[in-house]
Parts: structure tokens; C-alpha cells; sequence
């Protein structure tokens, strides 16, 4: 997959100046419970609310920082309070956050979630900065040795994706609704770039349908069912983990962090795959879209599943634990 200039070492460093490029969305999320939505031109009342930091690529940004791994996030905020607060929650995180560009007169991007007591999500979603986007981060690819690509602005991601290739930096991509959201011709186009497609089983029909061509190693995530990797159509398969689900959101980033973080530790897909698995099942079982957990929780959960052979590999061979 043309890593081999990736030296575990560079992970050990602190305060690495190397590391994961994510590019995408960075959004301010705002969570509201209400016991009912309300109906058109009448109020409900909010039982309570949560703010945070979001947008899928900011998520796994996080994810990967909280496993060990250095990241680098690459996407635009804009010129407002909350670009303060979603920069300063990510620096906290340990997020490369220097090459976030600040987009003038524009704001930041906002997703506000309706939860009633279904559980259902009713969103609004409001793009601002993520939208306007550029292709410069030149500067940051220079510093890194993966670049994954979480949703964003598809024509930007394009750019960058070729930027990366050219300088033989793997690239994986997770295109989230824009797998069937985008335009036929400009997802083709951004598909084939990648080294490694990871989707969900909603995703991958979608792209099925619209008979467009996957790379030669895709990951199907399966939700409680666990997730599959496809290399040249054999398929390797990986249970879930049991766990009480108390908020799926943000699972599908926890897994694609662990995922990532795994193949660059030099794991096989399988054991990728279960590394993975564990990793999101850890985030559904706690509430918010950044609970994803770190690297020691991972391993003590891959103990108590049984997997104490892997957690042992993941305490070996994981750079973070030397
Ligand atoms: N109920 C569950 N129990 C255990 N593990 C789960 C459960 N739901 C999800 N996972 C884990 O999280 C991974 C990602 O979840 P899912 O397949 O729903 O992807 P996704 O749709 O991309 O997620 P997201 O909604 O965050 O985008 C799964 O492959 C699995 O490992
Ligand atoms: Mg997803």
C-alpha cells in the first residue's frame, strides 16, 4: 500500500510533527432531547441539550488522537466564537489544528440534532465554513504519512486526494452520504483515488446500484454485525462485539480511526478489522459523537473479550506503548 515510509517510530515521538491527515468537516454539533418534535409553527419543550465539537473528519481526528496516533486536521472554520471553541476542543484533543484555514466573513459549520424518545434524529444542517474549502494544504501533506478523507467538499477532497497520491501517501476515504448523494461522474472520479474505501452496508448498495467501481481493498462496516474487508472480491469478516448501544453516532469514525491506526502499526486486515470493531463498539456503548475511546481502553477491552492475543500484539507493536 506504498507505507513504507512510515516508521513506527515517528508515532513515539511526542509532540510528532508527523502524522494522519483527515480532511473534511468541522462543525459545532448541538444535541437537543425533546419528548416530541415539534409540529410546524408550534413549540416543544427541550428536555436537555448537549454541545460539542463535530463533523465526521474532526471525529476521527479526535479518535485518532486518542488512540496514539497523531493527526492533522485539514479543513476550514470560520471567523466566529465557535471557530475559537472547535479549535480549542481539538487542540485539547492533541489535533495538529495549524493548518485549519479560517474562512473570512463566513461562519462556522452547525448541525443542529433533534432526538426525540424514539431515539429517532431529525438534523439541520447548516455548512458554512466547510463548504468554501481550498486545496492548499500542501504544507501539511508534507507532514503526513496517511491522508484520509471523511466526507467534505467533494471537489476539494479530489484535489487533495491528488496532491497526496502524487507525493505516494496512501489515501483512504469514507464518503458517508455522499455515497449517494453525489453527482455520478464526481464521485466515480473521487473513488478511484483512494487506496482503501470504507463504507457502511447502506453506502455500499448505493454504490452497487449506481454501478460505481471500488477500489481494490474496501471495508463494509455492518453496524452491531461488526464490518468486512473485500480484498479483490474475497471477503474476510469480523464479528461485532455485544455491547449496550447507548448512541451509534460517531461509531462509523471511531472505527475508521482504529482502522487506519491498525494497518499502520503493520496489522493484518482480520486483526484490523476486530481492533475496529472493538474500538466503535467501546464509543456505541457511551453517549456523544467524541467518546471514542484511547488506546488502553481498547486494549483492556480486547482482554476481557478474549482477544488477549491481539491486545498483547496491540501493547507490543503500537508504537504509543513504547
Ligand atoms: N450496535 C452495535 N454493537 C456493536 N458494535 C457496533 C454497533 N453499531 C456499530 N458498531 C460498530 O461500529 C462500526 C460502525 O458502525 P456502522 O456500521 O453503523 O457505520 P456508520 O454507519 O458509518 O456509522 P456512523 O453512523 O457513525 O457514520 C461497526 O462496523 C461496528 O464495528
Ligand atoms: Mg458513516
Amino acid at each position: 500500500m506504498g507505507k513504507n515510509s512510515f516508521k513506527p517510530e515517528d508515532f513515539c515521538r511526542k509532540n510528532a510533527e508527523i502524522g494522519v491527515a483527515v480532511f473534511g468537516n468541522i462543525n459545532i454539533d448541538t444535541l437537543i432531547l425533546v419528548e416530541e418534535l415539534p409540529q410546524k409553527g408550534l413549540e416543544s419543550n427541550a428536555m436537555s441539550f448537549l454541545v460539542s465539537g463535530g463533523g465526521s473528519a474532526a471525529n476521527t481526528a479526535v479518535a485518532l488522537a486518542r488512540l496514539g496516533v497523531p493527526s492533522i486536521m485539514l479543513g476550514a472554520v470560520g471567523e466566529d466564537l465557535e471557530a475559537e471553541i472547535v479549535i480549542k476542543e481539538l487542540e485539547h484533543e492533541n489535533v495538529i489544528t495549524k493548518y485549519i484555514q479560517r474562512v473570512r466573513g463566513e461562519r462556522t459549520g452547525r448541525v443542529w440534532v433533534l432526538i426525540d424518545k424514539s431515539g429517532e434524529r431529525t438534523m439541520i444542517a447548516y455548512r458554512g465554513a466547510n463548504i468554501k474549502v481550498k486545496k492548499e494544504f500542501n504544507e501539511a501533506l508534507k507532514h503526513s504519512l496517511w491522508l484520509h478523507i471523511g466526507g467534505g467538499l467533494l471537489e476539494t477532497a479530489l484535489e487533495v486526494a491528488a496532491v497526496a497520491k502524487k507525493k505516494g501517501i496512501p489515501v483512504s476515504y469514507d464518503p458517508g452520504s455522499a455515497a449517494y448523494l453525489a453527482p455520478q461522474r464526481l464521485l466515480s472520479k473521487i473513488i478511484e483515488k483512494p487506496d482503501l474505501v470504507i463504507l457502511n452496508e447502506f453506502e455500499y448498495r448505493s454504490l452497487v446500484k449506481r454501478d460505481i467501481r471500488l477500489s481494490q481493498l474496501f471495508i463494509v462496516k455492518k453496524g452491531a454485525k461488526g464490518s468486512e474487508a473485500v480484498v479483490d472480491g474475497e471477503k474476510i469478516h469480523a464479528e461485532g462485539f455485544k455491547v449496550r448501544v447507548k448512541d451509534s453516532t460517531g461509531a462509523g469514525d471511531a472505527f475508521n480511526a482504529a482502522f487506519i491506526a491498525a494497518l499502520l502499526s503493520n496489522f493484518e486486515l482480520k486483526e484490523a478489522l476486530i481492533f475496529a470493531n472493538a474500538a466503535a463498539a467501546i464509543k456505541v456503548s457511551r453517549l456523544g459523537a467524541r467518546s471514542s475511546p484511547s488506546l488502553e481502553e481498547v486494549v483492556e477491552f480486547l482482554e476481557k473479550e478474549g482477544y488477549g492475543k491481539l491486545a498483547m500484539k496491540v501493547s507490543e507493536h503500537y508504537c504509543s506503548k513504547r
